[in-house]
């Protein structure tokens, strides 16, 4: 099966035995063969936060679950039950529209839900792991078990899926809590300063946050990418005192731990790197900390020129760049 539609940075990419379903009967059956034949397992969201190489081996699954039910318990909280193969952006402004508040600074995020916790996506100060009750997930024989927020691991752009349960597991629905309380948090950045009214609703949020994420992030229909390439990287309060001094005006935000987080685009923006074209792929020309693909491209590509960003980085300000998204599958005979 043909997978370049199936990712958003439309890496070529082909399948040896691919299954997109949304039974679970199906899913179980397909696991227990895998498992016999001792296959290797990887499952598919949205595609948005992965590196295909060319081909993907073993059992491919794709969970396309897409119902979603709100549980109220209590006067203002609300349970919400999401499949994993619910569209994410689209579940976003549904339960902004019902009032509910807790997920409105996570719009227009591409991908799955059930892809949502593996990365613990997040953006403008709000993450996954801050309204995520309960996963409930498969595993690799097929028997179904939940993991409670507490017991996911959870940290920046982190969690155990991408480690002990990476490739081991089908997440097959989230449920969420969320609130019926006005809980609007606007302290990142200007968004504040995009809403206009002083008790906006949770879809003017969502409708803010929409507009940033437009006018700085490239749409995956329009240009291929996997948004951000690299984690924003934590550097010891020494190294940051060492480059302040140098840079004033670099972007830098204190960990709880005494470490300090920098903005990885601003340290690629400041190399020079921002709207390069190399070949087929280049660096976004509106934020740098996005690697596009213009087509006609491959995953090998696209990591030269990440280790091209990376070692530039490095040598200018010693400090190192980890890849986001997922790198999966193999490369193909030559
Ligand atoms: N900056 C530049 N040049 C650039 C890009 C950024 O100077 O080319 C500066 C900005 O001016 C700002 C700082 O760097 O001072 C941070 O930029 P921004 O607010 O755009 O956010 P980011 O740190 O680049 C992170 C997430 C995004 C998320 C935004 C908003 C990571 C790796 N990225 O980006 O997440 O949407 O914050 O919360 O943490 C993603 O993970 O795919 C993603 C898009």
């Amino acid at each position: 099966v043909d997978l370049q539609q199936a990712n958003t940075l439309g890496l070529p990419c082909r399948a040896e035995c691919f299954l997109a379903s949304d039974s679970l009967t199906e899913i179980r059956d397909a696991l227990r063969q895998a498992a016999e034949r001792d296959w290797s397992l990887t499952v598919l969201g949205g595609g948005s936060n992965l590196v295909l190489h060319p081909i993907l081996p073993g059992l491919v699954l794709q969970p396309t679950f897409s119902d979603f039910r709100l549980e109220d318990i209590g006067r203002d909280e609300v349970r919400v039950h999401v499949g994993a193969g619910v569209d994410w952006p689209r579940l976003v402004v549904a339960l902004a529209e019902n009032g509910l508040w807790g997920t409105e600074n996570l719009a227009l995020i591409p991908g799955h839900a059930g892809a949502a916790p593996i990365q613990n996506i997040g953006a403008y100060g709000v993450e996954l792991a801050d309204v995520l009750e309960e996963v409930h997930l498969l595993d690799r024989e097929g028997e179904a078990y939940r993991l409670r927020r507490d017991e996911c691991a959870f940290g920046y752009r982190d969690s155990i899926f991408k480690h002990e349960l990476e490739n081991r597991v089908v997440i097959t629905r989230l449920v969420l809590r969320l609130s019926r309380q006005p809980k609007p948090k606007l302290d990142y950045g200007d968004l504040s300063s995009r809403i206009s009214s002083a008790s906006p609703d949770a879809l003017a949020v969502v409708d803010a946050v929409s507009a940033m994420r437009r006018e700085k992030l490239p749409d995956p229909r329009q240009v291929g990418n996997a948004g951000s390439f690299f984690k924003n990287p934590a550097v010891d309060s020494c190294d940051a005192q060492r480059l302040l001094a140098l840079y004033p005006q670099m972007p830098h935000f204190p960990l709880l731990d005494g470490r300090v987080k920098l903005a990885a685009g601003w340290l690629i923006d400041q190399c020079g790197l921002k709207g390069l074209r190399d070949g087929h792929v280049g660096v976004h020309d509106r934020q740098a900390l996005v690697l596009v693909h213009h087509g006609g491209g491959n995953a090998a590509e696209l990591l030269a020129l990440a280790e091209r960003v990376a070692n530039s980085v490095q040598e200018r300000f010693g400090v190192t760049l980890e890849r986001e998204p997922r790198l999966m599958g193999r490369q193909a005979p030559s």
